[in-house]
């Protein structure tokens, strides 16, 4: 099967969203997701993108002209004040009926060629630790655990502990 790697278009959109579902559904999240298409419009292609996306498309064999999403990576850049810049992979995904075909590969060597590029030193990202097929898909490749290497642990401050503290920052 013939697929096609490109960077997203804000026409791509309601594609990103599908996809963002989807594996949220396969991560059993999918009540998490309250983002809409006018959220991702204007976060990835205002005038200060927050993400970028590679969409992989194909073309099925039954269509003559439609070609379909069925694969996207969404990235950033971030910063590391040890050892500066990092491309930090956000969401992964390939529908299921086209995994193993070699997409997932593709978009990883795409995306090591952009880091690779702009001077990053790594590329992060977060695996839940049930997803064993995922864990050793990167560790095929080389990838490190570094909660089992280093400890660290994944923390998060919620919008009403945001709220809290700068209400009080501001009394
Ligand atoms: N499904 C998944 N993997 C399969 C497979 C199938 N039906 N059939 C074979 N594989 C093997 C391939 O042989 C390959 O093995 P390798 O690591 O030895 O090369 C690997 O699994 C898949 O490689 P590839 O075809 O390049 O990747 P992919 O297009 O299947 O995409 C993922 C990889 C991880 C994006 C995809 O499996 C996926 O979307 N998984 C579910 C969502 C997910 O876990 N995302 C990552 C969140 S951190």
């Amino acid at each position: 099967m013939v697929f096609k790697l490109r960077k997203a278009e804000p026409k791509d959109v309601p594609d990103i969203l599908r996809l963002v579902k989807e594996l949220a559904k396969y991560e059993a999240m999918e009540h998490q997701v309250m983002l809409t298409e006018k959220d991702l419009l204007e976060d990835g292609f205002g005038d200060t993108p927050f993400y970028h996306c590679i969409i992989a498309e194909i073309q099925e064999e039954s269509s003559s002209d439609d070609l379909n999403v069925v694969g996207f990576a969404m990235y950033y850049f971030t910063y590391d004040p040890w050892v500066g810049k990092q491309l930090y992979l956000e969401d992964f995904y390939v529908m299921d009926k086209y995994r193993g075909l070699g997409m997932g590969s593709e978009i990883l060597r795409h995306l090591s060629d952009l880091a690779v590029k702009t001077r990053c030193t790594g590329m992060m990202f977060v695996v839940a630790e049930n997803n064993e097929p995922s864990v050793q898909f990167y560790k095929r490749r080389g990838a490190e655990d570094l909660s089992q290497e280093e400890g660290w642990r994944l923390f998060r401050f919620d919008k009403d502990s945001l709220v809290k503290m700068a209400t009080h920052s501001e009394e």
